[in-house]
């Protein structure tokens, strides 16, 4: 699935603007700065394909990657940056909203959660989102290098509490780190069985 190349197909900022639904997909949500193009980069073996940066909200638009046309890789605008502008926000939620709800195609939705933090509020708005949306989300929890392993288990515990009340949360968790390449496998199986 992941052995060819995936490319760059387009940056969407209306819906109008969204690529024809004539493929699978699944998408990755999470906070701005968790990770999200650092593991599609890591996911599909190519460094700078997702621009990943230290500047949080750096990914203000739907990016779509897609290798031939088996299927498309979708990179979400971060969300609980506190330091966009409040118009900004809204026309990310707006378009978020309407991809979420609208886009028959997509299979399931990776929501990225930092192991450093767990699960926060926005992170609960968008899993009530996906509830009421009915679009699968599963958990994956990024930066695993970052936290001592104690820390890590009692950060899972509370992800498992806070996704237990979600309808539309998948149980099972992935663990991961970029950086370390830890549990890269074990999603792009989860992927694989999904597209
Ligand atoms: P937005 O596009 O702003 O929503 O951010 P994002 O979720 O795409 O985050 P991005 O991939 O840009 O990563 C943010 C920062 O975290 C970068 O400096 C990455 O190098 C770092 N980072 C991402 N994944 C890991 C990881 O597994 N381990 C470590 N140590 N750092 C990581
Ligand atoms: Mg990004």
């Amino acid at each position: 699935l992941f052995a060819g190349q995936t490319e760059f197909l387009k940056g969407v900022v209306a819906m109008d603007g969204m690529p024809p639904a004539n493929r699978l997909e699944v998408c990755f949500a999470g906070r701005s700065n968790v990770g999200k193009s650092t593991l599609i980069n890591a996911l599909t073996g190519r460094k700078a394909l997702a621009r990943a940066s230290n500047t949080p909200g750096r990914t203000q638009e739907i990016n779509f990657f897609t290798a031939g046309d088996s299927h498309y890789l979708v990179d979400l605008p971060g969300y609980g940056f506190a330091k966009a502008p409040v118009k900004t926000v809204e026309k990310w939620q707006k378009l978020l909203k309407a991809y979420l709800s609208g886009r028959a195609t997509l299979r399931r939705a990776f929501v990225l959660i930092d192991s450093r933090h767990g699960v926060k509020d926005v992170d609960e708005e968008i899993m009530t989102l996906l509830d009421s949306s009915a679009v699968t989300f599963q958990v994956v929890l990024t930066k695993a290098d970052k936290v001592k392993e104690a820390e890590r288990e009692k950060n899972l515990a509370q992800v498992r509490q806070r996704i237990a009340r979600h309808p539309a949360a998948f149980p099972e968790m992935i663990v991961t780190s970029s950086e370390k390449g830890w549990g890269i496998d074990t999603l792009r199986a989860v992927i694989a069985t999904l597209v």
